[in-house]
């Protein structure tokens, strides 16, 4: 989706229902010196100036430790994000962060539900509607994470299953709270395998129509998987797909910053 067809960049309390987002999600990499080289060579690029000037939001999630590295450098041509919450305002939950913690550090965005810690901190569908409704409480948009695995593909459950995950999240909150959907089927992610453009689009029209149905009103939905500077253009292309969440290749301003060029902006 081009920049044309978008609404411009907006605070989150007046978020439009779509945007262009590209978000990285750095997961367990990175230390303070790669992360200030890489905000360095972020903010020279005049094709993020270009980019987040023309309505795209750009968002990075680095591990926790790494934000106040990030936030000399963000709000004005791109935003920060943390990687998940807790569902609680505080209380004694060791080496977890609330959604209140990762405001005063400076996000405005938060990741939910991504199937790393589906998988590896079992949190259940309702734990991921929880921690969306703390992130929205706190003023973060989340970034909510749907998504099969290749079981489920197989067996023909990829709409049940992103469905059931979407309907848990929307019975937690109200319709007028806007959040992000990131639809990342497990099999691509990290696989350097990424969906086709059809099967993307297939399944983020099945959400958004559903969205639509439920909500009345529309919203961004990135692709996450293996999406590469490579691959970005093609997925971009596709009407359904609002952005990217993007592991592996926002790890380097390079090929990062081509990604954010792909949105065509
Ligand atoms: P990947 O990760 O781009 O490395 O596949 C995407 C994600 O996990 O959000």
């Amino acid at each position: 989706m081009t920049s044309q067809q978008q609404p411009s960049h907006a605070s989150v309390s007046q978020q439009s229902s779509r945007q262009t987002i590209i978000a990285g999600n750095w997961k367990m990499f990175g230390t303070a010196e790669s992360t200030r080289a890489f905000a360095e060579e972020m903010v020279r690029d005049p094709r993020l100036a270009h980019a987040s000037g023309n309505g795209v939001g750009v968002v990075i999630c680095p591990p926790t430790p790494l934000l106040h590295v990030l936030r000399p450098f963000c709000g004005t041509f791109f935003e920060l994000g943390g990687q998940d919450c807790h569902q609680n305002v505080n209380g004694a939950f060791t080496g977890d962060v609330s959604a209140g913690m990762l405001v005063d550090a400076g996000c405005r965005y938060v990741i939910v539900g991504h199937s790393e810690r589906r998988r590896y901190h079992h949190e259940s569908d309702d734990v991921v509607a929880q921690k969306t409704r703390a992130a929205l409480a706190a003023g973060l948009t989340p970034i909510v994470c749907v998504g099969e695995t290749l079981e489920e593909r197989q067996a023909e459950q990829t709409a049940d299953v992103v469905l059931r995950q979407l309907d848990a999240v929307l019975q937690a909150v109200s319709p007028d709270q806007q959040f992000v959907l990131a639809y990342e089927p497990v099999w691509a992610i990290g696989t350097g395998l990424a969906a086709s453009v059809e099967q993307a689009g297939e399944v983020h029209q099945i959400l958004r129509k559903f969205y639509r149905q439920r909500v009345s009103n529309d919203i961004t939905i990135l692709y996450g998987g293996s999406v590469n500077a490579t691959n970005a253009k093609e997925l971009l292309a596709h009407s359904d797909i609002d952005g990217a969440l993007v592991g592996g290749a926002s790890l380097e301003s390079r090929s990062f910053l081509a990604i954010v060029e792909a949105t065509g902006v």
